[in-house]
């Protein structure tokens, strides 16, 4: 149930066969799946749609997303995860992240109507961030952090179309799609502001974060967004 995702330099030393010259490049990392819910109708809805290859390649595909969009090409910039681990199963809720597992709710697939693949893969890209998101050794608003995950789902095309409108909501660190079309704005004013942000994040908290990064503070910044959209509605 266990697969090997190379990182891309690895993969392309294998290709060359000279893996073993290069340690740092060995370090692979296990994607595993488990469907504790085979059998309930969301269990069975999930491998009738996504089966447990499509569920290792949407692991895959948001890690490397992921890690592009914090600019971690390297693996010395990123959270020391050698295995990630999606489990469905019957639960309350939709789904979270707890260290390097991904649980999410049988229940949730089973009664969701509509495009349940594309959903289904918006709430993965959506967890994924935090196995690998810093946050602040856990002093960042948590608002903040829900924010760069959905920032991540916004930025792979896979937004929900029950979201908010960009430059709605009233506070930065509400969290979640409110956050993501912050964070979003703030990367448009200083490319890379997301990925030098989470790098910051390892370190601890501070709001002068902002500062540091935009020359601005924070309620600055927000003001500046709202004022975008204030003349359209
Ligand atoms: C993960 O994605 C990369 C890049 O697209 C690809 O090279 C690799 O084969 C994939 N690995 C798995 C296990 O799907
Ligand atoms: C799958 O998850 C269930 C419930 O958490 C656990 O009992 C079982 O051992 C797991 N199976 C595998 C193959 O990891
Ligand atoms: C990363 O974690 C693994 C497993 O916990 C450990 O064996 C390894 O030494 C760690 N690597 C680094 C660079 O800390
Ligand atoms: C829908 O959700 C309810 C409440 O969690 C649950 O009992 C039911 O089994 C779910 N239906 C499907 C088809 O998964």
């Amino acid at each position: 149930m266990a697969t090997a995702l190379p990182t891309l330099l690895h993969f392309t030393l294998v290709l060359l066969g000279i893996i073993l010259l290069i340690p740092q490049a060995a370090e692979a990392l296990d994607l595993v799946f488990n469907n504790s819910a085979e059998g309930t109708a969301g269990g069975d809805r999930f491998d009738q749609q996504i089966r447990e290859g499509g569920a290792l390649e949407i692991m895959n595909s948001s890690i490397i997303f992921i890690w592009n969009t914090f600019g971690q090409q390297s693996g010395v910039d990123r959270k020391n995860v050698t295995k990630v681990t999606l489990i469905v199963e019957s639960m309350d809720g939709i789904a979270y992240a707890s260290g390097d597992e991904i649980h999410l709710s049988a229940e949730y697939v089973g009664n969701y109507s509509g495009d349940v693949k594309t959903e289904i893969r918006g709430v993965l890209y959506h967890e994924m961030t935090h196995v690998w998101q810093w946050d602040g050794n856990g002093n960042a608003p948590g608002g903040f952090i829900e924010g760069f995950a959905d920032y991540v789902r916004l930025t792979a095309g896979l937004a929900p179309s029950h979201w908010i409108k960009p430059g709605s909501g009233d506070r930065w660190d509400h969290g979640y799609d409110v956050t993501a079309y912050f964070l979003q704005y703030c990367e448009s004013i200083r490319a890379g502001f997301v990925a030098c942000m989470n790098a910051k994040l390892k370190g601890g908290w501070d709001i002068r974060f902002f500062n540091d990064l935009t020359g601005k503070s924070v309620d600055q910044l927000w003001k500046d967004y709202k004022a975008i959209y204030s003349s359209s509605t």
